[in-house]
């Protein structure tokens, strides 16, 4: 894509100044605030990080080096040691906060169960020494693939406390992705649990486990929470039950201190070639932009309840669930279930009942949410709202308003974050009671962020127009590679700009406007945004190609006033392959088997040829304009073949 066409439909100009109440209780306090402290933290970035690190985390030994940084690799905080866990739990113990509910949880048939700090320590010391016991060492790779349960969170903070790396692979995933992710990054260990709960029925996890770890040849041992009581099989010598394992360990567990870069974790990712990315984030760093960004983005309070809607599967679970809020001494809720599970107000109703303070949430549910009409939220009275975020995509301005009228009764400033799974922690965002907000833009950088919108020789842009959105400095919670591959970490991320190695390329196209807000329009590669997760069109379309029925296969986004984006794929079937409704259901459900339902196309069509320029690359551009229901616009003179557009317009639905 070039810069031209980077444009930003959006004129949204209302602008919210914050309320003079929530003003007068703000951690920052005031905009002028902000600024200095901004100021400082790029300016000065070494003695402002310096700080931040002293004060906010609890070292073993001191760190030397703040920053040590030869584009692309970054080490921060070098010379000193911590344990993640410790930073999580322990530094609570012994305070106030000891008896304080660490993780309110709600299963979705209604079951409720609280922990307090104190008892997370000891959930997480026992788990610590069954790792242990079972052959964990630092640095092994451990795969967490479980529901929305508190043991989930345990099994994460348990991996932290001895030093292992987790990967926790989204339960929305497939038996194949399962396993690809395993074998990437060659994990010892499985943490699973026979099912979880969604929309009423059970969710086969470890059966899923099993398909996936017969082509698994690390794996050694799977630990088996039990949710559900679904009947699974149990494999001897290799299956053990969690609770079994981990009933006789003592609750006192001694932590070891690890590096500040040593890796605390890998997720993996979509990018714009078929194999998912293994984003490798470390300690110090990471758990310092979780935490920082959490107090003042979440203007976190001692009293406040938190619900971030999001799954452990994603960054989101990770720093604002687990990592960002526990090392703040938080009290998270957790929600196991659908937000329509047994009615569309489940959401409001948790928060009513468990004094909810501060929603973070995604736009493509708040759009489900005012699809399923106003009636379900006006039941409840929300009072005890005092916050809201967004994250995940760009927010439409209607959305915006619906959340801020709705939801937070006209008086909850809205952050609007905008991140990725590679920034580790939120990058630009308003801070509540500070930052005048716009609907639909993420507004200013956070503390140490560096952003700028640029054209393809990564110069700035004139104000108002679009262009691509990059970092120009590194900052403590950014990815350090891709797991095992330093060359494509390097390419994805710092080759877009010959000329700036050190600027680092987010994939997103923005604008800023005059008061230097960003908006962020969404990607400019080939990955989509589907209801907020991210998928490689590569990736769909090599599952498509896998069917033994297809040819070839293109996958592109349309606009869709729900998910944001749908995916919609173009097929070409293999001669003598009838092309007919029923082969869609089968190549749908093929790339949810191959992928996970998430990826499962919203639309199949049916193609005798797609359109390729003369060196044979499939252009996707006209795809997606064809996609989008649109005329082709764009320039088509390096088509090959001008009959397969033709035949394809012809095609249409
Ligand atoms: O395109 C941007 C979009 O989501 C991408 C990151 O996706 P992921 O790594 O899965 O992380 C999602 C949760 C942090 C970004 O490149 N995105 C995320 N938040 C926003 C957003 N786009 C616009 N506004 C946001 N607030």
């Amino acid at each position: 894509m070039t810069d031209q066409t980077i444009t930003s439909v959006s004129r949204e100009s209302r602008v919210f100044k914050p309320s003079a109440e929530f003003k007068g209780q703000a951690n920052l306090g005031s905009f002028d605030n902000y600024r200095k402290l901004y100021s400082e933290s790029v300016n000065a970035p070494e003695k402002f990080w310096s700080r931040q690190a002293k004060e906010h985390l609890v070292w073993r030994k001191p760190f030397k080096d703040v920053l040590q940084w030869k584009p692309p690799f970054a080490k921060w905080f070098t010379g000193g040691k911590l344990n993640v866990s410790e930073n999580c739990l322990d530094r609570h113990l012994g305070t106030v906060r000891e008896n304080k509910a660490a993780i309110i949880f709600e299963g979705e048939p209604g079951d409720v169960r609280t922990i307090t700090y104190k008892q997370l320590h000891f959930h997480v010391c026992r788990l610590a020494h069954v790792l242990e016991n079972s052959g964990i060492k630092p640095g092994d790779r451990i795969a967490i693939y479980m529901p929305m349960i508190p043991e989930a969170v345990v099994a994460m903070l348990a991996s932290a406390r001895v030093g292992a790396v987790h990967t926790v692979i989204f339960g929305g995933f497939s038996p194949e992705s399962l396993k690809d992710r395993i074998n990437d990054c060659k994990a010892k260990l499985v943490i699973t649990a026979d099912g979880g709960w969604r929309r009423g029925k059970v969710v086969e996890m470890k059966a899923n486990v099993d398909k996936a770890i017969v082509n698994t040849p690390t794996v050694q041992s799977v630990l088996v929470v039990k949710r559900c009581g679904n009947e699974i099989n149990m494999t001897e010598g290799r299956d053990t039950w969690y609770r079994e394992a981990w009933v006789g360990a003592p609750n006192q567990h001694s932590a070891k201190a690890f590096d500040s870069e040593h890796p605390l974790f890998i997720l993996y990712t979509s990018g714009s070639t078929g194999k998912p990315k293994g984003v490798l984030h470390t300690s110090a760093g990471y758990l310092l932009g979780a935490k920082l960004s959490s107090q003042y983005v979440f203007d976190l309070k001692e009293s406040d309840r938190y619900f971030c809607t999001a799954d452990i599967g994603w960054i989101t679970g990770h720093s604002y669930v687990v990592y960002g809020l526990l090392s703040n001494g938080s009290t998270v809720f957790l929600y196991e279930g659908a937000p329509n599970q047994p009615e569309p107000d489940r959401f409001w109703q948790m928060i009513d009942r468990h004094g909810i303070t501060i929603l973070y949430t995604a736009p493509t549910a708040i759009r489900a949410f005012m699809r399923w009409g106003d009636n379900y939220v006006l039941r409840h009275r929300l009072d005890s709202l005092r916050l809201l975020g967004s994250v995940g995509e760009p927010i439409n301005p209607e959305a915006w308003m619906w959340y801020h009228r709705l939801i937070g009764k006209k008086k909850c400033p809205i952050v609007d974050t905008w991140w990725q799974t590679e920034t580790g922690s939120i990058m630009i965002t308003p801070l509540p009671g500070v930052t005048p907000t716009k609907p639909g833009s993420a507004t200013l950088p956070f503390f140490g962020v560096c952003p700028l919108v640029v054209d393809s020789d990564g110069k700035e842009v004139p104000r108002n127009s679009g262009g691509k959105l990059v970092i120009t400095k590194p900052w403590p919670s950014m990815l350090r590679t891709l797991w095992g591959d330093d060359e494509r970490y390097q390419k994805a991320y710092y080759s877009e700009f010959p000329n700036h190695p050190e600027y680092y390329f987010t994939g997103d196209g923005a604008r800023r406007d005059k008061d230097g807000y960003f908006w962020v329009i969404g990607r400019i590669d080939d990955v989509l945004n589907v209801s907020g997760h991210r998928i490689g069109t590569a990736e769909v379309e090599s599952a498509l190609v896998s069917h033994p029925s297809v040819a070839e296969a293109a996958a592109v986004g349309r606009p869709d006033e729900l998910k944001g984006q749908a995916l919609v794929v173009f097929v070409t079937v293999k001669s003598g392959v009838e092309a007919n409704d029923g082969l869609k259901e089968i190549l749908r459900n093929h790339v949810g088997k191959e992928i996970g339902s998430l990826a499962k196309p919203d639309q199949v069509r049916f193609a005798a040829g797609l359109p390729k320029t003369r060196s044979g690359k499939i252009m996707r551009r006209l795809l997606k304009e064809l996609a989008a229901g649109g005329e082709i616009k764009g320039d088509t003179t390096t088509l090959e073949d001008f009959s397969v557009l033709a035949a394809l317009k012809q095609n249409d639905e």
